[in-house]
Order: structure tokens, then C-alpha cells, then sequence
């Protein structure tokens, strides 16, 4: 451990680095010219820009300037930094958390140390990689830039040693731009190009473009400028250059078609792509230019007529591909069309997956306080904490390395690392800490009570240091290893009479209120490992049930009845969460499933009573329809309609005998489930959470309809849409929201999110948690296989191809987006509904794999963009 610390800076040097400075000007522009000496910084460029030195926004480094400089490169791209110690070395910045931004970052080598070795190393953002930077592929340099929406309020953005040469950077700069341009259903989207259509040479950039986006000119020996000098109103969300917009190019032959069109090196590349567009010329009455849009012989917009001095951008709402890497956009004149298309400017962006999570937000801040506090200066304590793994800050361990939830904190050993001072308050912030360890260090003053109201903890280790004062109650309680040796002036109790010799472990009887907690955590242990429900009591309020009940009775049957219909409990159906399901029916002919409560639980009586008032409130087609139910003495029964295709689970596996549903049913289903939870979301009152939708409550009738059960967890929620906290633990162990670890409710999104579960096991038909792989959560793993670009891999394999590939790929997307881990992310259950109907348009539609059947959006300077409702 001693060996690992590398050095103690002074106090105020290092947290000169931990409080991230600032270096936004009023529009929230961050530039940083990288190696720029502090007493230079700030400078203003000669666009306006300030540049600051980049040196209090990361820890390491050395500076250098370039010796070559053949193209007279902006002053901003004349000095670097480059880092020789360290694999993984970060930035940190300051953003606005939700807010999206164009991130670039500019590295030119410039031979800045005449060994002519260009290097070649990785660019992460936060936990995931963002590009591989190559210098020696370049022979001025390179940008990267994306566009991106901050997870966070702290963006970090590291370059790490992949080989043995130095990675360096010469610029970082964050522009924010408008929060309705630039909308991907998932991803961030990294630039392939950006043109302006001129033979120009000149670059445009801020001021002239508001984002400081940078736009190339091109221009092709088979095309003809043509420009304006009035004015081209560039008044959309997008805000393109007013200068971009005045020259434009249409073909020369002006009955070809426009066509630009390039082979990518990554065949799975999934794109957007803007046109920007506006008529720069003075047509006759008679004349007219119109063209539609094209995307690898693909119509996706048209006709369309540009407009006199006015901007429209054409841009579709999801991300398409091209087949085998060979991509070709093209304007295509009308046959009504008397002069040739034209295009003014022109974006691609691919899509840029993050599927790693940023550690939780509250760990981060707090580990950044504690390094603050005691002025820990670790050459890879840089990034992000806990991923990726082979990363992570030493000294500490972390739960969930999954790629879709946040890591936690779990460890952190601070043991022998010269500490002084008292022990941090930031540390009760790791509220999901189970071991710290102090030990060995100069740590003063009393031990604080806020350890003893840390239940996570498990092991704490104060040993050796010269801590004084008694040891809180709380912290003597069970499960608790405490390790005190070696602090002379603390004791066990008040009566601080003799220093303790021995080590001690402190394991008191829990007091009544640990023990309380203890039992309820092993009670969501214990649900979560049985994959059944738990319940509490004063589920329902008694009185609406009575009421219910009395108004019912007409549904009601006897217990005889119950026997009779059964034929004396023949046929068992399955077991539910409180008791046997048999099968039954009523008057010799309607068949029906029982339920039937086990009498020796109590809390299963609860539940049932619930699940009976809501049943009767309840009516819509995809969800199971209650026939009635028994109600005498100890017999409780319920009585459903009988669904004979049985479980969707067993549809995709093809267990039980049962058939294998083809892909158009698979998103019927997927249709009709998300009815049956929008219903329940919002159409009826008061609204209500499932809490425990999964593949086996799902039901198929006769017509493979798909109809929802066990409403035995849902609860109603009252109010405004939001939910209420529960006090119920619910939910299925790989279904469950996972925000519901911390936040301890379950709201309509946890739904959305176990209706994300569902169709992903509906597209994959893989096992929602897979013990032995990595990869073990179904998220996981298709995150996993998407990165890898194995998306034929990742639809199930039973159904031989015999699908439409854009719609399985939107339905993939809609699932990944659904199972978001932050709620915030995932879509309502209308606009889940929403986007299955056009992926079933697609799928129905049969002409196969490249069918672009999308909607085409197009914004105006006068009319708002259309909302992206997904
Ligand atoms: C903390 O680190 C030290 C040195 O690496 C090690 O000896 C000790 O066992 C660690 N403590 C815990 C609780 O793992
Ligand atoms: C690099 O800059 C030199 C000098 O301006 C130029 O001749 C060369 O074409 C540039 N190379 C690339 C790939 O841009
Ligand atoms: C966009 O930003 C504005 C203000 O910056 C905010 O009022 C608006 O709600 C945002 N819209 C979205 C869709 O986030
Ligand atoms: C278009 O630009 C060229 C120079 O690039 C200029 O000579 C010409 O006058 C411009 N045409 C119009 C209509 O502004
Ligand atoms: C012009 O384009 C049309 C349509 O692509 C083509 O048939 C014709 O041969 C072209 N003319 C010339 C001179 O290239
Ligand atoms: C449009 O009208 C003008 C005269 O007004 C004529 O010279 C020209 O040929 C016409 N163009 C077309 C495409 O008809
Ligand atoms: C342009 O699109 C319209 C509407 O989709 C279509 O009718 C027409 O045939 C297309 N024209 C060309 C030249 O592709
Ligand atoms: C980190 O935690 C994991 C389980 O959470 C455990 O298996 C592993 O041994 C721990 N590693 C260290 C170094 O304590
Ligand atoms: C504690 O501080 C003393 C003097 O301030 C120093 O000699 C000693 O090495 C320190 N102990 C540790 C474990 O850092
Ligand atoms: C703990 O977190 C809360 C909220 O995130 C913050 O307000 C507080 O300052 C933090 N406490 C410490 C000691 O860092
Ligand atoms: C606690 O720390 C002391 C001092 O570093 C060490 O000797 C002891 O083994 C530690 N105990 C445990 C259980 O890690």
C-alpha cells in the first residue's frame, strides 16, 4: 500500500484540481487550449473565444509545443499536453446535467518532441471508449466531436496509453446547442461529416456558426455552385450558417441526380443524416426545382421544393444503415422539375453507443471530497471510480460492474496513506459502503456517529491511529466487525478508563430498530432470490373491500360450487405466488382457471383480498378478466377466465409443447401488453403500477391474445401521475427497476422497464438473468453483442430469420430504451405503444431487410420542429 501513494501535494494545489474550475463564458462555452502556461491563460482568440489553460482541469502531465507547423494552425492547436505517467489520465468539466452539448477534441502531434513518433492511444468519455486516436493516420492531426447529452453534472474525458507511446491533446472544446436539434432515440451521435457545398477553402466556424460547429467546404468536379448574396433566413433549430446557406451546389448535368456517396469502414455503422437546404436563386414563374430525398436508392422525403431565402432542414428520426458499408445519398430531380436539385449543407453523425454507466452520482461526489479532504494525490485515482474495471481507483471496491446500472461503492481502503485530520463526513455519503478501512493513519478526534447509522457496513478498521473519545452506541451492533486496537486515547464506553491492548471486534445485541432493518432486508433477500412477491400488510384499505364485496355478490360462489367446477381440484394449472391454480368450469361449459389461497398464510389473504378489488374495477381486453370468486369462512377463491395457450414464456422457449410465435405475432403481443399496462398507467382511476410484469404473467387465449395476470402486487397510486412511495416489496429479481434498489418505489416506469425486460426475452428469447456468463443480465448481454455490432446474433434464433430487420431493430431499440436504468430515460407506455404500431407497419409491410418505412421529418424556419414522441 505504501509503495501506491505516490506523493502528498499541498493542500491547496490539490484542491485547486478536486473543485472543478470553471472556464465557461456566458453562452456555457468551455475552451481549453491543452499545455497553454496559466500565465497566458485566458486569451482571447480572434473570433471572440476565450481559450483557458487546460491545467486545472486535470491532475498529470507535461506541456509541449509543436516544432512543425506547415498549415499555420490556430494558436489553440500550437501547444499540447502530453502525459507520460499513468495508463488513464482525465479531464474533468463542469456541465448541466441534461443539457446537450457538442464535445471536441483536437489532436495535433506537430513533432512537439523530435522523435517523429506519432502516437496512437484510446479516447474514453467517463467509463466508455469514444474513439481510438491514431495520429500516425493523420498527417495534420485530428478532431473528434460529438454531440451528446450530459448524464451528469461532471464530464470526464480521459486519454489513455495503449501502447508505449504518450497520448496528448491539444484542444477541448464544449459548445452547449439547442435541446430539440440533434435527437437520436438512443446513442450519442459522432460526427462523419460536416460540409458546406462550395468551392471555397475556408473553414466555417464561430462566429459565423452560433455552436462553433465546424464546417468544411466541399465540392465535386461534377457539380456547379451557385450563390446569393441576400440574406437566407437560417431560423430553424439547427441555426446552419447563414454563410453556409448562400452558395450551393446542384448538379452540372442537370438531369442527374445529386449523389455524394462513400464506403464506411464499419458496415454496422447506423447513421442520421441533415440536409440543409434553401433555394439560392431567382426562378422564373415557370420554373420550378424539386427533388426527393434518397438514402441508398431509398425515397425518404419528397417531392420537395426549396424555398426562396429560406432554410429547411430534412433529416429522418431514426438512425439507418447501409448495406455492406457502401452508403449514397441522393437529391433526385421530379419529372415536374424544371432545374436540378441543389443542397446547400450537410451533416452525417453515427451513432456512438455508452452502455456503461457513470458510477452513482452521490458516491462520485463524495470520493471527491474525501480525495479533497485529505489531499490524496494517486496517479489513477483519474476518471471515473469503479469502471471500467481494469481502472478502478485502488483502495476501493465496487458492486454491479453490469453495464446498465451505476456502480457503487462498497470498499474503500484508505489504510496506511499518511491520512490526518478527522475522520471525513463525505464518507457517510457512501451509503452503500461495506468496508472501510482507516487503519494505520494519524486520524484524530472521536468517532463519529454517523458510521453507526451507515447500515451497509460491515467491517470498519480504525486501528492505529490516535483517535480519542467513545465509541458510539450504534456502532456496537451486530454484524458489525469494529477494529479499534491501537488508538491509545479510545475506549468502549463513557468511563474512558484503559487504553484497549487487544484487538476488539464489537459485537453487541442489536438494538431493536437495527434488528427491524436487518429483517427487512433479509425479507428482500429473500424475495429477490425467490423471484416471488412479499407482501405487507394494510395492502388495501378493509373498508373498500367490504364494499366492494357487498356489491359483488352476484359473482360470488360457494365453496361447494368451487368443488364442483373443479371436480374436486382434478386438474392443477400451476402455482402462483399464495397458492395451487386449477383448472375448472362453470356450468359444464365456460372454462376457467382457480385460484385458490393457501389457508396458512395470512399475508397471502391480504393479498388476495387486494387483488379481488382490483380485478372487479378492472376490465379491458388484455388483461385476464375475473368470472368471480369465493369468499366463505377459510375458502378464497378466484375465479379468471381460462386462457388455454397458457404463458408467453412458454411461446418463446417452445416448452411445454407449445408452438414458437413468428416475429409480426411476437410484436402483436408486445402490442397488446403494452395496452393492457398504458390501460392500467392511465385509464382507469385511480391509476395503477403492475409491479410484476414478466414473460410467465403473461397469458395467450385461443388467438394467442396476449391478456395480463396477477394483479395480486399492483397497487393503486392516486395524484398526478407520479408515484407514491410503496411500502411493499415487489417484483421479479432481473425484472425489477433497478432504481428501485435505491429509491424504494416502484412507479408506472418501473413497469416500463420490466415491459423492456419482456420484449427484449421476446426478440432474444435469452434468459433474463443467465448465471453463468458475464454477461449475466439480459441488458447486459445485449448491450454486450451490440457493441460488438452482433445484432443478427441477438434476435432469437428460432425464428430463422424470418423477420423484417428494421422493425426488429426499432423494437430492440424500444426495448433498451424501456429498460433504461434511470426512469427518467425510459418512454410512457403511449409512446412505447406509439412505436411498436410503426414497427409492425414495418414488419407487415414484408419487403424485407432494407424497408425504411419511417416518418420524414422535415423543420422550417417558420413552422417548430415536430416533437421526437418515443
Ligand atoms: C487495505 O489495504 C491494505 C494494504 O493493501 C491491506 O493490507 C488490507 O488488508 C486492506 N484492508 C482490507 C479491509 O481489505
Ligand atoms: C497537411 O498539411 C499540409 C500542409 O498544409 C498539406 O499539404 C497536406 O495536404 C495536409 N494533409 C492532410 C491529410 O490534410
Ligand atoms: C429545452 O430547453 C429549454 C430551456 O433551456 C427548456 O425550457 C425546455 O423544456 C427544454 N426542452 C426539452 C425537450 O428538454
Ligand atoms: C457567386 O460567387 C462568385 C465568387 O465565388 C461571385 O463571383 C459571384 O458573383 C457570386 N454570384 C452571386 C449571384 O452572388
Ligand atoms: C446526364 O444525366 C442523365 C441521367 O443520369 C444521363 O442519362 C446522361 O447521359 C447525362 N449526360 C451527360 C452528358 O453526361
Ligand atoms: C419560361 O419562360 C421564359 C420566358 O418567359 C422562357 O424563355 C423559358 O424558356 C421558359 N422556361 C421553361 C422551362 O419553360
Ligand atoms: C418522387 O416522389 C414521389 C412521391 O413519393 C413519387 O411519386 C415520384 O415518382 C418520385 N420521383 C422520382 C423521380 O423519384
Ligand atoms: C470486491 O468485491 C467483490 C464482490 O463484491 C469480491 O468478490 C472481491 O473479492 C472484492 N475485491 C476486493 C479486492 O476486495
Ligand atoms: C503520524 O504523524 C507523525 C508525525 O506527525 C509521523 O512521524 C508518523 O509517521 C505518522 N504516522 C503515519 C502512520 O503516517
Ligand atoms: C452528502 O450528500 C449531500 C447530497 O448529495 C450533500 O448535500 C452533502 O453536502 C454531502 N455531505 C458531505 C459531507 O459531503
Ligand atoms: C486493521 O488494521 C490493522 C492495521 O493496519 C491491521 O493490522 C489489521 O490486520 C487490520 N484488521 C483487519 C481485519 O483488516
Amino acid at each position: 500500500m505504501d509503495t501506491s501513494i505516490k506523493l502528498l501535494l499541498g493542500l491547496t494545489a490539490v484542491l485547486a484540481i478536486i473543485h472543478i474550475v470553471q472556464a465557461q463564458d456566458q453562452k456555457g462555452f468551455i475552451s481549453l487550449d491543452c499545455g497553454l502556461p496559466s500565465n497566458e491563460s485566458p486569451y482571447k482568440h480572434s473570433n471572440g473565444l476565450w481559450f483557458y489553460s487546460d491545467e486545472k482541469f486535470t491532475q498529470g502531465g507535461k506541456t509541449g509545443r509543436v516544432r512543425e507547423n506547415p498549415k499555420g494552425y490556430a494558436k489553440q492547436y500550437t501547444t499540447l499536453r502530453y502525459f507520460p505517467d499513468g495508463i488513464r489520465n482525465c479531464y474533468n468539466l463542469n456541465v448541466e446535467k441534461g443539457r446537450r452539448y457538442l464535445v471536441r477534441a483536437i489532436f495535433v502531434y506537430g513533432n512537439y518532441d523530435g522523435l517523429g513518433m506519432k502516437p496512437v492511444f484510446d479516447l474514453h468519455f467517463g467509463p466508455n471508449i469514444w474513439a481510438t486516436i491514431d495520429l500516425e493516420k493523420t498527417a495534420n492531426g485530428t478532431v473528434k466531436d460529438m454531440v451528446h447529452v450530459a448524464t451528469s453534472n461532471l464530464m470526464q474525458i480521459c486519454l489513455v496509453k495503449t501502447g508505449k507511446t504518450k497520448p496528448l491533446i491539444s484542444a477541448l472544446e464544449l459548445r452547449p446547442v439547442g435541446n430539440d436539434t440533434y435527437i437520436t432515440k438512443s446513442g450519442s451521435l459522432a460526427n462523419y461529416f460536416r460540409y458546406y457545398l462550395s468551392e471555397s477553402s475556408s473553414q466555417i466556424r464561430y462566429s459565423n456558426d452560433v455552436y462553433d460547429r465546424i464546417w468544411n467546404p466541399l465540392f465535386m468536379k461534377t457539380w456547379t455552385q451557385i450563390n446569393t448574396t441576400q440574406n437566407v433566413d437560417n431560423s430553424n433549430s439547427f441555426d446552419t450558417p447563414e454563410i453556409a446557406l448562400q452558395t450551393a451546389v446542384t448538379p452540372t448535368n442537370s438531369s442527374a441526380p445529386l449523389t455524394i456517396q462513400w464506403t464506411s469502414e464499419n458496415p454496422d455503422e447506423r447513421y442520421y443524416c441533415y440536409a440543409h437546404v434553401a433555394e439560392v436563386e431567382d426562378l422564373q414563374a415557370n420554373e420550378t426545382r424539386e427533388f426527393n430525398v434518397t438514402w441508398n436508392g431509398i425515397q425518404y422525403y419528397g417531392p420537395f421544393v426549396p424555398r426562396r431565402g429560406l432554410v429547411d432542414t430534412i433529416y429522418t428520426l431514426s438512425s439507418r444503415s447501409c448495406d455492406g458499408g457502401k452508403c449514397r445519398f441522393q437529391l433526385i430531380r421530379t419529372d415536374k422539375s424544371t432545374r436540378p436539385p441543389l443542397l446547400n449543407a450537410w451533416e452525417v453523425y453515427t451513432v456512438i453507443q455508452f452502455p456503461q454507466s457513470e458510477t452513482d452520482e452521490s458516491d462520485v461526489g463524495a470520493i471527491k471530497s474525501i480525495t479533497a479532504i485529505y489531499a490524496l494525490s494517486r496517479i489513477n485515482w483519474q476518471g471515473d471510480p469503479c469502471v471500467p474495471r481494469q481502472f478502478r481507483w485502488d483502495g476501493l471496491n465496487c458492486s454491479n460492474t453490469d453495464l446498465f446500472l451505476p456502480p457503487r461503492i462498497t470498499a474503500l481502503n484508505l489504510s496506511s496513506s499518511g491520512l490526518s485530520g478527522t475522520i471525513a463526513a463525505a464518507v457517510q455519503n457512501l451509503t452503500q459502503l461495506e468496508t472501510l478501512d482507516l487503519s494505520n493513519n494519524n486520524l484524530t478526534g472521536g468517532v463519529p456517529d454517523f458510521l453507526g447509522n451507515m447500515k451497509s457496513l460491515l467491517v470498519i478498521n480504525l486501528s492505529r491511529n490516535n483517535l480519542n473519545g467513545s465509541i458510539p452506541q450504534a456502532l456496537q451492533r451486530e454484524g458489525l466487525k469494529l477494529f479499534i486496537e491501537g488508538n491509545p486515547r479510545l475506549c468502549l464506553s463513557d468511563s474512558c478508563k484503559k487504553p484497549h491492548k487487544k484487538k476488539i471486534i464489537v459485537t453487541i445485541v442489536a438494538s431493536v430498530a437495527s434488528a427491524a432493518i436487518v429483517i427487512a432486508v433479509l425479507v428482500l433477500l429473500f424475495v429477490l432470490k425467490k423471484g416471488k412477491p412479499a407482501i405487507q400488510q394494510g395492502l388495501v384499505r378493509t373498508s373498500t373491500m367490504n364494499v366492494t364485496f357487498a356489491e359483488k355478490n352476484s359473482r360470488k360462489f360457494t365453496y361447494p360450487e368451487v368443488i364442483q367446477m373443479t371436480n374436486n381440484f382434478q386438474r392443477v394449472l400451476g402455482k402462483g405466488g399464495f397458492g395451487m391454480v386449477y383448472h375448472g368450469s362453470v356450468n359444464g361449459s365456460e372454462q376457467v382457471a382457480i385460484k385458490v389461497l393457501s389457508q396458512s398464510s395470512t399475508q397471502g389473504y391480504k393479498e388476495f383480498k387486494a387483488e379481488v378489488d382490483l380485478l372487479l374495477r378492472v376490465h379491458h381486453t388484455n388483461l385476464v378478466s375475473l368470472v368471480g370468486y369465493c369468499y366463505e369462512g377459510d375458502h378464497l377463491a378466484l375465479i379468471y377466465e381460462f386462457l388455454p395457450n397458457g404463458e408467453l414464456k412458454q411461446h418463446l422457449s417452445g416448452k411445454g409443447g407449445r408452438s414458437i410465435i413468428n416475429w409480426s405475432t411476437r410484436l402483436r403481443i408486445a402490442l397488446e401488453v403494452a395496452s393492457g399496462l398504458e390501460y392500467l398507467h392511465i385509464g382507469c382511476t385511480p391509476p395503477m403500477v403492475h409491479r410484476d410484469v414478466k414473460t410467465a404473467n403473461i397469458l395467450l387465449d385461443d388467438n394467442l391474445k396476449a391478456k395480463i395476470a396477477d394483479f395480486g402486487l399492483s397497487r393503486s397510486f392516486q395524484g398526478g401521475g407520479e408515484s407514491q412511495d410503496s411500502t411493499v416489496v415487489a417484483g421479479t429479481l432481473g425484472y425489477l427497476d433497478p432504481e428501485y434498489n435505491h429509491s424504494g418505489r416502484l412507479g408506472e416506469k418501473s413497469d416500463v422497464y420490466s415491459f423492456g425486460i419482456v420484449l427484449l426475452e421476446m426478440i432474444t428469447n435469452q434468459p433474463v438473468i443467465n448465471q453463468t456468463s458475464d454477461n449475466s443480465h439480459i441488458t447486459q448481454w445485449v448491450g454486450f453483442k451490440l457493441n460488438r455490432g452482433d445484432i443478427v446474433e441477438i434476435i432469437d434464433p428460432n425464428l430463422h430469420k424470418d423477420y423484417d430487420f428494421n422493425s426488429a431493430w426499432r423494437a430492440l431499440e424500444l426495448a433498451m430504451l424501456c429498460a433504461n436504468p434511470s426512469s427518467s430515460r425510459r418512454p410512457s407506455m403511449s409512446q412505447v405503444i406509439h412505436e411498436i404500431k410503426e414497427c409492425l407497419v414495418c414488419a407487415n409491410s414484408g419487403i424485407g431487410k432494407n424497408l425504411e418505412l419511417e416518418p420524414q421529418e422535415i423543420t422550417s424556419s417558420d413552422t417548430s420542429m415536430v416533437p421526437m414522441a418515443r
